[in-house]
């Protein structure tokens, strides 16, 4: 690792591993701009979801990556999210995180053309540095050249413990059993896939995090980053 502090920093790792919670308190602390990936992916699978389209289509499903026209904005409720999604008018922050799509962004996530152009996107936003970018990817093909490379990493008991908090937190009704299978399912579907698996880089820094508290973590990378 270089000596100065670094300006690129990917966040990869399977699913609700603590990314985005630890990613954005690491861009808020160093006036970085974090940048979540996910939520790409899940727009796309949303849209697609709303307009009943075949997501076997693998043509139409890569067509409208290409074009769809998603909106992050500056949050405008106090609700735990990170910005407002917006698509065609309509705030779908927390409809991409319904159990719909995350049984369905598997298949999406898979496409080679999709990946390509949703990672073009953050490639070149990642490029201007001073970046937190979080995904699945990001260390290994995304922004291969980021100056510090973390997975975070936990067993998929514990990571279903925490999501099925961030549901009941939020006031949705959850059942943990359902929580951890469909999330080690879309974790078995994201590392096997060909294009751009979950993996992580050869040179990341892997952080278990089934032993360490947010605060832990967060106060660990901080430190790296130094
Ligand atoms: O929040 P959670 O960790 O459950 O998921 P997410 O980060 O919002 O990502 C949702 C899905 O998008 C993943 O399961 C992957 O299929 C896909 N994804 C990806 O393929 N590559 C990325 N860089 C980010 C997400």
């Amino acid at each position: 690792m270089k000596n100065t502090p670094p300006s690129i920093i990917a966040l990869d790792g399977p699913a609700a591993s603590g990314k985005s919670t630890v990613g954005r308190r690491l861009a808020d602390s160093l006036g970085f701009l974090f940048f979540d990936t996910g939520i790409m992916y899940r727009a796309v699978t949303w849209i697609a979801l709303e307009h009943d389209m075949n997501l076997h289509d693998e043509t139409a499903i890569t067509e409208l990556a290409q074009n769809a026209q998603i909106d992050i904005r500056q949050p405008t409720q106090n609700d735990g999210r990170a910005c407002d999604v917006v698509i065609g008018g309509k705030d779908v922050t927390w409809d991409m995180r319904s159990g719909n799509v995350d049984a369905n962004v598997s298949v999406v996530s898979a496409y080679a053309g999709v990946r390509k152009a949703l990672s073009e996107q953050q490639r070149r936003i990642g490029m201007r540095g001073r970046v937190v970018m979080v995904g699945r990817d990001i260390g290994t093909v995304v922004l291969p050249e980021a100056d510090l490379k973390l997975y975070m990493d936990a067993s998929a008991e514990e990571r279903a413990r925490r999501r099925y908090k961030e549901i009941v937190d939020r006031g949705e009704a959850a059942d943990y059993d359902e929580i951890l299978k469909k999330m080690i399912e879309r974790d078995r579907l994201d590392s096997t896939r060909a294009v751009a698996p979950l993996r992580p880089a050869d040179d990341a820094v892997i952080l278990d995090t089934d032993t360490m508290n947010e605060e832990q973590v967060y106060t660990h990378i901080l430190e790296m980053c130094k």
